[in-house]
């Protein structure tokens, strides 16, 4: 549920439970991983006995500083690797690709979790700065893996899984830009600061929606294939609202005594996901299982927005990386 009351019952007196997944001999990538959310999903994934852990961060040297934090709390060496990843620069993310293209026997999973919520506009690439970070560059990664993901699944007879990070706030958004003929211009031309204040959720929505799209049109993985889903890790303590204008830090602050729960609980929510079985394709999770996301997005006006977004992403896809269409439906 993603009603205001479901969401603050959830961080009052919900716990996720400890993973327990053994990841021996699997390969993962954590996006965004050297603090927050993302450092203690790649630090659970070492934990579980992960054999590779790719922090893609667009920091080398915090990301070293990750490594190291990682390897002296679980006592594991060799494990961890730090790779850099710009999501504000397409080039980037291709350039991760063909390194992991050249250097991965397997990819077993990938965690979509950086993401940015910019107080102000400004834009990377051909959109407005969250989109393309949150959303053009992490379809954008996420599709390019595929075939590595797919060549795994026949090698090793597994199924990889991808997934995205949302978050319950996609059932506040509102996304009136469905009634334009083009979406992404639509949030693009938006340069105000009501604009701003809502852009963060409308980027979770938008994730919620493309990954069951995406899910759809990969098909269903039976015995093999690629699994596809997104998971809320709840309101938790980090460095998200760093860019948020001043006047919200003493609620936030607030918020996080009453409210938030630590990172290391929200990353369980990651892990349960990045190990999600096949019933979880195209599925949103939440307390590290399946739950129903928002009322619009179950409901037609939700289902038609879905397929129109995704349409209007793949297009910004092909500009990007001519040909990728055919990797969402490849086997
Ligand atoms: N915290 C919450 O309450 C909450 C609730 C629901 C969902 N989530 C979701 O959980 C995920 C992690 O959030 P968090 O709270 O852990 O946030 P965070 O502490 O701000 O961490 C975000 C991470 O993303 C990285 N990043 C930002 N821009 C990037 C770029 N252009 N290229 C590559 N990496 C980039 C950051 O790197 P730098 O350190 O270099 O900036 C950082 O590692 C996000 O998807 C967020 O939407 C969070």
């Amino acid at each position: 549920m993603t009603t205001l009351p479901a969401i603050i019952y959830n961080q009052l007196f919900v716990s996720l439970p400890e993973p327990k997944f053994d990841l021996a001999g699997q390969t993962a990538i954590v996006t965004g991983s050297n603090t927050g959310l993302g450092f203690e999903a790649a630090r659970h994934l070492v934990r579980l006995n992960a054999e590779t852990v790719i922090l893609a961060v667009r920091n080398i040297e915090k990301g070293e500083h990750a490594k190291q934090r990682i390897e002296e709390s679980t006592k594991k060496e060799g494990v961890v690797e730090v790779w850099e990843l710009d999501l504000s620069s397409y080039e980037s993310v291709k350039s991760f690709v063909r390194k992991c293209n050249q250097n991965l026997q397997r990819l077993d999973c990938v965690i979509g979790n950086a993401a940015i919520g910019p107080g102000l506009y400004k834009t990377f690439e051909d959109n407005e700065a969250a989109l393309t970070v949150n959303i053009v560059s992490t379809f954008l990664l996420n599709t390019l893996l595929l075939p590595l993901c797919r060549k795994t699944s026949r090698l090793f007879n597994v199924q990889p899984r991808l997934t995205f990070i949302v978050s319950e706030v996609h059932g506040m958004a509102r996304l009136p830009e469905r009634q334009q003929p083009d979406i992404f211009a639509a949030l693009n031309a938006d340069k105000s600061s009501s604009g701003m204040r809502r852009r963060y959720g409308v980027t979770k929505l938008l994730g919620v929606l493309l990954t069951k799209e995406l899910a759809a049109r990969m098909g269903k993985p039976d015995n093999q294939g690629v699994i596809v889903n997104c998971a809320n890790p709840g309101f938790c303590v980090s460095d998200l609202g760093r860019d948020a204008p001043a006047v919200y830090r003493p609620l936030m602050v607030l918020l996080n005594l009453i409210l938030a729960r630590t990172t290391e609980m929200g990353s369980r929510a990651h892990v349960f996901a990045a190990a999600g079985s096949a019933e979880t394709h195209g599925q949103y999770m939440s307390n590290g299982r399946v739950e129903p996301p928002s009322e619009f997005v179950r409901s037609k006006d939700g289902m038609e927005t879905q397929h129109r977004v995704y349409d209007e992403l793949l297009k910004k896809l092909e500009k990007i990386n001519p040909g990728i269409s055919q990797l969402v439906v490849g086997k």
